[in-house]
């Protein structure tokens, strides 16, 4: 991604620029919380472009988007022949941002098997690659970012505590769009200058009522929200007008949570249909955990996260025991 200047000058946003010029110089770990668009990952960079690490690398990894079982290799690193696949030596994240800054997104999507290791970096900055005894040194800053209640994650046991302190030590909450009316303007007229120029046409004018129609809205997605209204608007105003072409549905609460729903959702399904074909074995060469690519206990999480009870397991009162065991165990670390 490249560099963004930041826009904003709402009194929330205002805030924001200012904990940001005070972390930057420092290595203290952030961690930036805020729902979806609200410019997580461009403060992420923007602190590390304005750290003394600025000529080093950022390295941005979304804990969300990579399969547990390949995480732990993508954030460390693996030797050859540390499992079936691995080729040839991999660095790992964490090495390639040696000097530099990583940036961890949803990082409450971080399996709880992987947290005691993330934690070991944290703290001694050192780890092993997957399959290698030899211990590792880096200096890499850490900025993470979440649109979870972390916090609540730690309270039910979902995230540990100690690493959510190890994160915590400079919290940054981005205010939701709708907080800071005021950054309406500005960033619309970023928006539609960049996008103007991008389709070769002139727009000049934000009519009064386009404004009002874009304050009055809920924003669910925020930044990213607008950005992509105002694409839209500037590809169908007829002239040097900015037009909505489409209105804005005020229904916001419904669209807040219908993709996270959906999601979620669909996970659920998966995972329910799979419990169902090993008739909710869990563990084991038939068990629903293999069937899906994860380790047990990463599918005991998710299951609970999801609200789907380990105890309606049909099975055997034995197994169910032993999944809520793992469970515990996975959760304390
Ligand atoms: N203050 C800002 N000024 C200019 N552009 C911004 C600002 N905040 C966000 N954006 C733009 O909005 C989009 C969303 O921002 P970003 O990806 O940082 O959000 P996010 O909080 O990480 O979202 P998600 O939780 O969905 O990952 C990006 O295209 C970014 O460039
Ligand atoms: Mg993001």
């Amino acid at each position: 991604m490249a560099p963004v200047d930041l826009i904003g000058s709402s009194p929330k946003f205002r805030a924001v620029l200012a904990e940001l010029e005070k972390v930057a110089p420092v290595d203290s770990s952030v961690l930036l919380q805020g729902e979806t668009g609200t410019g997580k990952e461009v403060i992420a960079r923007a602190i590390h472009d304005a750290s003394p690490r600025r000529n080093n690398r950022f390295v941005a990894l979304n804990c969300a988007a990579i399969p547990a079982a390949l995480l732990e290799s993508e954030l460390f690193g693996h030797e050859k022949g540390a499992f079936t696949g691995a080729w040839g030596l991999a660095k790992g994240r964490f090495q390639s941002a040696d000097g530099g800054t990583i940036f961890l997104d949803e990082i409450g999507d971080m399996p709880l098997e992987i947290q005691p290791k993330l934690l070991r970096v944290l703290q001694e900055r050192e780890f092993e690659r997957l399959g290698s005894g030899q211990t590792v040194r880096v200096n890499v800053r850490v900025v993470a970012a979440t649109n979870q209640d972390l916090a609540q994650l730690v309270n039910r046991k979902l995230f540990r505590a100690d690493l959510f302190y190890r994160l915590n030590v400079v919290p940054i909450h981005l205010p939701p769009l709708r907080e800071r009316i005021q950054d309406i303007l500005p960033l619309t007229q970023c928006f539609v200058a960049r996008f103007a120029a991008r389709l070769n046409k002139t727009i000049d004018v934000i009519p009064d009522d386009v404004l009002a129609v874009l304050k009055a809205h809920d924003w669910p997605g925020n930044v990213r929200e607008l950005q992509n209204v105002i694409e839209r608007a500037v590809l169908f105003s007829p002239g040097p007008a900015l037009s909505l072409h489409m209105g804005l549905t005020p229904t916001r609460k419904e669209t807040i949570e219908m993709p996270k729903r959906t999601l979620a959702e669909a996970d659920r399904e998966h995972i329910l249909e799979t419990l169902h074909k090993t008739n909710w074995m869990i563990g084991g060469q038939d068990g629903a955990a293999n069937l899906l690519g994860l380790p047990r206990t990463t599918l005991i999480y998710k299951m609970r996260k999801l609200g789907i009870e380990t105890r309606r397991s049909p099975v055997t009162p034995m197994l169910r025991e032993l999944a809520e065991e793992e469970c515990c165990a996975a959760a304390n670390g």
